[in-house]
């Protein structure tokens, strides 16, 4: 499946960067506010997904309902929580591989997209500085429906001009999976095989590319 890769679309939080424990984080602060609680398996559903998604997953967790003010409220409100754990970020919080693996198949000519639902993700590519490794950079500022809808990565691939059949994405969280294959793309899943059954191959990190790819 690699072998025939042409573009690889990579997911931020949780692929490239470690920033999926301070969204894990930043909804406790929510949770802990609003007197509910939610466990780490309930977390990966919030993986990948939206804002306003996981936010209706935690609610239907925990068996509250809300009006759309206040949801939006609570919406804002764990975006401050978040970023305030974001803003400091430095290059510390890059996961191993990830800059050795792009600018190794980057230097064999295959073609590099972000794809990813975060509206934060121009704040950690800038704070991260490491936008230049990306080709096309389509982020939830830029789509309109969230993982498992396949949208981010059908028009990463659509502006990187490769066909979604040539394209493979590497996704830590189930929805990213599910969209990647709705999409007509090979997914790679980054973490626990347990977590990531449908995807064609899990590896715990890039590091490991870095090391068994032929790439
Ligand atoms: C995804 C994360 O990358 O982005 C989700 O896996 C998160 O947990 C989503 O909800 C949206 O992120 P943000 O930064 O726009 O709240
Ligand atoms: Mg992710």
């Amino acid at each position: 499946m690699i072998r025939e890769m042409r573009a690889a679309i990579f997911d931020l939080d949780g692929v490239i960067v470690n920033t999926a424990k301070y969204h894990y984080l930043a909804w406790k602060c929510l949770a802990n506010k609003y007197g509910f609680d939610f466990t780490e398996a309930d977390n990966e559903r919030l993986k990948g997904v939206s804002r306003t998604q996981s936010l209706e997953i935690l609610l239907e967790i925990a068996g509250l309902s809300f009006d759309d003010s206040t949801k939006a409220q609570m919406a804002v409100s764990k975006n401050e929580w978040y970023v305030n754990y974001i803003r400091h970020m430095d290059a510390s919080e890059i996961l191993p591989g990830a800059i050795e693996y792009l600018q190794r198949i980057r230097a064999k000519g295959i073609k590099t997209g972000l794809g990813s639902a975060s509206r934060n993700a121009p704040l950690i590519l800038e704070r991260l500085d490491i936008s230049a490794l990306f080709d096309v950079i389509v982020d939830g500022n830029k789509v309109t429906k969230a993982k498992p809808d396949p949208e981010v990565f059908l028009r990463a691939a659509n502006e990187l001009g490769i066909p979604p059949a040539r394209c493979i994405v590497f996704e830590d969280a189930e929805a990213g999976i599910e969209a990647a294959h709705r999409a007509g793309m090979g997914a790679v899943g980054i973490g626990n095989t347990r977590i990531l059954k449908e995807a064609d191959i899990v590896i715990p990190g890039l590091f490991e590319l870095v090391v068994i790819s032929p790439y």
